[in-house]
This record gives C-alpha cells, structure tokens and sequence, in this order.
C-alpha cells in the first residue's frame, strides 16, 4: 500500500515521503528538563544530579521532591513534605471496601490501576492550574499508593488492611504494612535506595502514556492509572517478575549458558537484559547489584544470585556485542525477595518509585502543553464498494 521498507529501524510512506520509526524509536515526543541518560557511556542523572550521588546520599521522598520541582528541597521544604505525605498515607474505607470486591487471584498491577483511578472520584475537582491543587495531588498520589499496594496484599490473603504508623518513615512504613512486621532498619534503607533507582527515567513507555494523557489536561488520578496500566506489561516493568521466574527455571549456573543458547536460537528474549537508550551494562543494574550483595552480606546469602552471574557471564560474549546487557529489573527481584515481597508485587512496587517521576512529567507537561496528536500511515484498503450481508465471504481469524 505506497508503503517501502526502507531498513530494520524505517518504513517510507512512498506517496507523501513521511518516515514512521516502529516504537518511535530515536525520534524526540518532547522536551524534558527531567532526566538525563547517557546510553552509551551508562550515566543516569535526575535534573542534573548522579544517580549514583542520590543513590547514596538522597532518601526517596527527597529524591521525588527534586524530580517533581526541579530543585533540592531545604531543611523546611523537605520537612513539610515529609509531613504532608504521612498525614495522606491512609486511603478512605470506601477505596477499600472496593478493593475487598477486586477477586484475590487478580493481579496486584490491575488491583493498583483501578484503585489509583478511584482516586479522581474522591479528588475530581481539575483545577490544574492552581498550584496548590498540584501539590496536593502530588502528596495524595506519593502517600497513597504504597498503602493501596499493601493493602490489596492483606486482602488478598482474607486479611484486613492495616493503617500506616506514623512514627515510621515512607519506605520503613510501606514495609510494615506490606508484611506486617516493623522492618529491619538496614533493609528499609536498602529498599529506599531501590525507590530512587526506579524513580524516574526519562520517556519510557509509561511515562510516554502520563504524558499523552496529560496533555488532554485530564486529573492526575487518570494521568497515573493510564502510566500504572502501561508499566504493567512484560516488556516493561512486569519484566521484574519474569527474570525471577526465569532464574528459577534455570535453577543452576551451569545451566545458565545453554539456557542463553536455546532462548537465542528460538528467539526468545532473556528477560532483564537489553534496552531501547543504553548500550552498556544499565547504571541502575550496577548499583542494584551492589545492593544486592550489601543485602546478602547482611541476610544470608540466596542461591539465585549464582545463577544471575553466570547468565550475565554468558551474555557478555552472545548478546553483548548487540549491546544487549543486563537492565533495571535483572537484580532488582533478588533485592525484593530477601526482603519478604512476593513476586507479583514487583511490579507494583515499582510504580511506587515511578510514580515520582510520571508526576514530574506531569507538571512538565503543564507547563508547556499541546495535546499530543501524532499522524500515521495508511495501510489499509481504499475505495471499496458496499457488499450486500448475503454476498460476504466469513472473516478470516474473526
Ligand atoms: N534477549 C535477547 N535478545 C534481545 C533482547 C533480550 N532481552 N532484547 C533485545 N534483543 C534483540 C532482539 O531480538 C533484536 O534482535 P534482532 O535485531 O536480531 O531481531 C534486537 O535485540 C533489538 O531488539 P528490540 O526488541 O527491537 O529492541 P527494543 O529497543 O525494541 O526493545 C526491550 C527493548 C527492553 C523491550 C527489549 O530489549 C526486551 O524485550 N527486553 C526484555 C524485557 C525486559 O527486560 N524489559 C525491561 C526493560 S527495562
């Protein structure tokens, strides 16, 4: 249909002479002031700062602060902060009672998609160019979302939610609520950092999804359900819960090569590895992996880790030439197992983090909006006549 395959990356519209990059791979949606990466030499930094600074320095409420506003807050902001989003930690009864209803065997991703999109009922007022209604959503949305991942969690398992401790901080709290039990100091400061890391990373797809749904100038409830709903998928973020389930299946080091050789010769791709900006080892595998093994040192060893290794060490000769090599969510599964989170909650975790950084976007969106509205190219059939119902041919594959 005038459609010319002009390379792997391009297809040529032949009539119009428009260029249409599957995944719009390279080309610019917008500008952004937020996040920086460097996929050839591996740094990240988030409005300027290293992330491995933040990683050692920040905390995630401080982090997520800096990335929404551009700056780091002073003692008096930060403070404020820390409060608002404690004081908005509790989600209204109404919010669980719905959750009660959600089937225990559904997934905890969708539980956290409708429960976010709830919100715009409870805060529907769009008042998006008052700042303190921003600000306001910002808290809710930071404060709420752990407690709604937690609380699917104790539901799930016929049990009722428990209430946030306020004498506990952000990452120590969720812990708390999540297993019930007032977590090791060193572990909650081990899952902050892994906060951070997740926190924000430039237009991936789901941070592409708030910005295309912002940019209707819709609440930030719905801004967050759409990023939730699209972080969710196995190329994405689900992809934390497959290397877990990957490494299990391979159960061994030594079996870690052919396991490389067999997903390579059917193509099949080897979950965690690979990713659209770097061409290097991702920086925020780095750093999880030290964490990983700052984890290890402290808990106990995990046998899962062994098998990491060698998958990585086969990678390095079969897919590291492609520039394929480990991604965010190769370590970050062993961190969050040793820490007692079930593997489904992965994913919802990460949206916890990352809900800093579509809330960033959010407001940059805002700021400079024009709804997106990209073109396409016509691929279909033109200039066909009317066939009676009597003369149709069945629908293949309907
Ligand atoms: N395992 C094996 N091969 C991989 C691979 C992987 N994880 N990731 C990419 N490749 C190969 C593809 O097979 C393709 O090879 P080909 O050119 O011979 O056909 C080439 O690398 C390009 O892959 P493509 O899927 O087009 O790259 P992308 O930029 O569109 O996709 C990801 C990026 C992240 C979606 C992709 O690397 C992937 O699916 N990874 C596994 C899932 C994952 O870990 N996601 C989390 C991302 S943070």
């Amino acid at each position: 249909m005038g459609v010319a395959q002009s390379s792997v990356e391009e297809i040529r519209h032949e009539r119009t002479g428009i260029v249409f990059r599957p995944g719009l791979d390279g080309v610019p949606a917008t500008q952004s002031s937020i996040c920086d990466i460097d996929g050839q030499q591996g740094r990240l930094s988030y409005r300027g700062y290293p992330l491995e600074e933040l990683a050692a320095e920040s905390t995630f409420l401080e982090t997520a602060y800096l990335l929404i506003w551009g700056e780091l807050p002073t003692t008096d902001q930060l403070k404020a902060f820390e409060h608002e989003v404690q004081m908005h930690r509790r989600v209204s009864f109404r919010v669980r009672d719905m959750m009660k209803c959600f089937p225990a065997t559904g997934h905890p991703m969708d539980a956290l998609q409708s429960s976010a999109a709830s919100l715009g009922l409870f805060y529907s007022r769009r008042a998006i160019d008052d700042p303190k209604y921003i600000y306001a959503a910002v808290v809710r949305l930071i404060a709420k979302i752990p407690t709604m991942v937690a609380a699917f969690q104790l539901i799930r398992k016929g049990q009722d939610p428990i209430q946030p401790r306020d004498d506990l901080a952000y990452s120590a709290n969720f812990l708390y609520m999540l297993t019930e039990r007032e977590p090791d100091p060193f572990a909650a400061r081990i899952f902050d950092r892994c906060l951070m890391l997740h926190a924000e990373h430039s237009l991936n797809a789901s941070t592409f999804s708030a910005r295309v749904t912002a940019s209707t100038l819709t609440d930030p409830y719905a801004v967050v359900a759409s990023a939730v709903g699209t972080l969710a998928g196995p190329l994405h973020g689900g992809a934390n819960e497959d290397v877990l389930a990957m490494l299990e299946e391979i159960s061994s080091p030594d079996q870690a090569a052919a396991y490389l050789d067999d997903a390579i010769a059917n193509k099949r791709k080897v979950m965690g590895f690979g990713h659209r900006e770097y061409r290097v080892k991702d920086p925020r595998a780095v750093i999880l992996q030290a964490l990983v093994e700052e984890m290890f040192e402290r808990f106990g060893h995990d046998e899962l880790y062994d098998v990491a290794r060698a998958l990585e060490a086969a990678a390095e000769t079969r897919l590291g030439p492609k520039g394929i090599y480990p991604n965010v969510d190769f370590y970050s599964g062993l961190v969050y197992r040793k820490l007692g989170i079930p593997r489904d909650l992965f994913t919802p975790v990460f949206a916890i983090s990352r809900v800093a950084g579509w809330l960033a976007h959010w407001r940059e969106q805002l700021g400079a909006n024009r709804i997106f509205r990209p073109s396409q190219i016509y691929t279909g059939s033109t200039q066909r006549s009317w066939i009676p119902l009597e003369s149709r041919l069945p629908t293949a594959g309907a």
